[in-house]
């Protein structure tokens, strides 16, 4: 086989292979490998591959433990963490091919058990939105009868103790209607704009301020990050449903110093559900209050669940039915002291 035949396939593998030198510098690596590991061959050529993450995880011992003994290295569930902060956990395979040159093949563990959760996510977001949309509609119609028949009563009532029990069945069907709406997520048609999610969130952190001056809003922006196209309105109400929920959270723990931390990130080559997208924006929204009860963590984004006495259950299913209609999807890891709800939108979409 040609040698320009070997390089295209390379080039087209799906696998991220890198080649480095005696000093653990980078030669090559492949197009898989600058998008796992974020990292582009023309800026990392002639330079060592570990001190380009900020945690390696004990990669370069390893690595140069291969190639001082010339024998291949495998290891399993490496916790890498790239320059930005984005953690990765990787398989890796190191196979010294002389002692000035080392073939390194990486395998991501986390992204596709990610991938495939994420588009669980998608699938029952779709499928709760058709059941929805069918229940709203057998609970609506004849909801509107019965208002309008209760108005007719109470017009013809002389007796007037009975205008309570009309009234009754009016406001009972005004808040079912109300609920069933609002289960329905926003019922206009998104109109995108430019949209600057810095406004957004800081528009949401005086919002949270106001309401619970208590909690301090600390902020960790990319000042980088480019417009994305979205309506803003939908979008303020998301992050807001997310970071409400941050603070009840804390103040019904007790937490002694509650904090909230808005972050932005750029993530560059990322799959949300089936769609590798170029760009995508990474909202987070970490709280360092109880954490999300266990037995809730399953079914947090659907419907009428609630793990609060007073609570609807519908601030994050609305929230997450928002970014739905922007592509994108909410994500959450809890542990107690750290909850972690990450809003990720597309910017550019690549095709493939
Ligand atoms: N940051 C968090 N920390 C701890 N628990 C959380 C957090 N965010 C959400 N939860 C849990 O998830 C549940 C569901 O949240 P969701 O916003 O959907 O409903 P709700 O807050 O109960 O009601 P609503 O938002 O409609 O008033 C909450 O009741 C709470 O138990
Ligand atoms: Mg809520």
């Amino acid at each position: 086989m040609a040698a320009s035949m070997y390089q295209r396939l390379m080039e087209h593998l799906s696998t991220a292979v890198l080649l480095l030198d005696g000093g653990l510098r980078v030669t090559w690596m492949n197009p898989a490998a600058e998008a796992l590991l974020s990292l582009s061959l023309s800026r990392v050529q002639e330079r060592e591959l570990c001190p380009l993450m900020e945690k390696d995880d004990g990669m370069a011992a390893v690595l140069a433990k291969a190639l001082e003994d010339c024998h291949p290295f495998t290891r399993r569930e490496a916790r890498l963490v790239l320059m930005g902060g984005e953690p990765l956990t990787v398989d890796f395979t190191a196979t010294p091919l002389s002692h000035t040159e080392l073939l390194l093949e990486v395998e991501p563990r986390d992204r596709l058990i990610r991938i495939s959760r994420e588009e669980a996510l998608i699938t029952r977001q779709e499928i709760l939105k058709v059941l929805t949309r069918g229940l709203a509609h057998e609970v609506k119609n004849p909801l509107g009868g019965i208002r309008g028949a209760a108005q007719l009563l109470d017009r013809d009532l002389e007796d007037p103790a009975q205008h309570d029990f009309t009234r009754i069945i009016i406001e009972e069907a005004d808040r079912l209607r109300d609920l069933v709406d609002s289960m329905l997520g926003p019922n206009r048609v998104m109109r995108p704009q430019p949209l600057n999610i810095h406004r957004v969130l800081e528009r949401v952190r005086s919002l949270v301020l106001a309401e619970s001056p208590g909690v301090c809003v600390e902020r960790d922006y990319d000042p980088s990050l480019p417009d994305l196209a979205g309506d803003e309105a939908q979008m303020i109400q998301a992050v807001l449903n997310v970071a409400r929920n941050a603070v009840e959270a804390m103040h019904e723990g007790a937490t002694v110093a509650p904090r909230l931390l808005l972050r932005t990130r750029a993530r560059r080559q990322f799959t949300l559900g089936a769609r590798r997208h170029r760009l995508v924006s990474e909202v987070a929204i970490l709280d360092n209050g109880p954490g999300i009860p266990e037995a809730l963590q399953a079914t947090l984004f659907y419907p009428m669940i609630s793990g609060r006495a007073d609570g609807s259950g519908l601030g994050l299913s609305i929230a997450q039915g928002i970014l739905h209609q922007h592509q994108g999807l909410i994500e959450c890891e809890s542990v107690p002291g750290h909850t972690e709800f990450r809003l990720l939108i597309p910017l550019e979409t690549r095709h493939d």
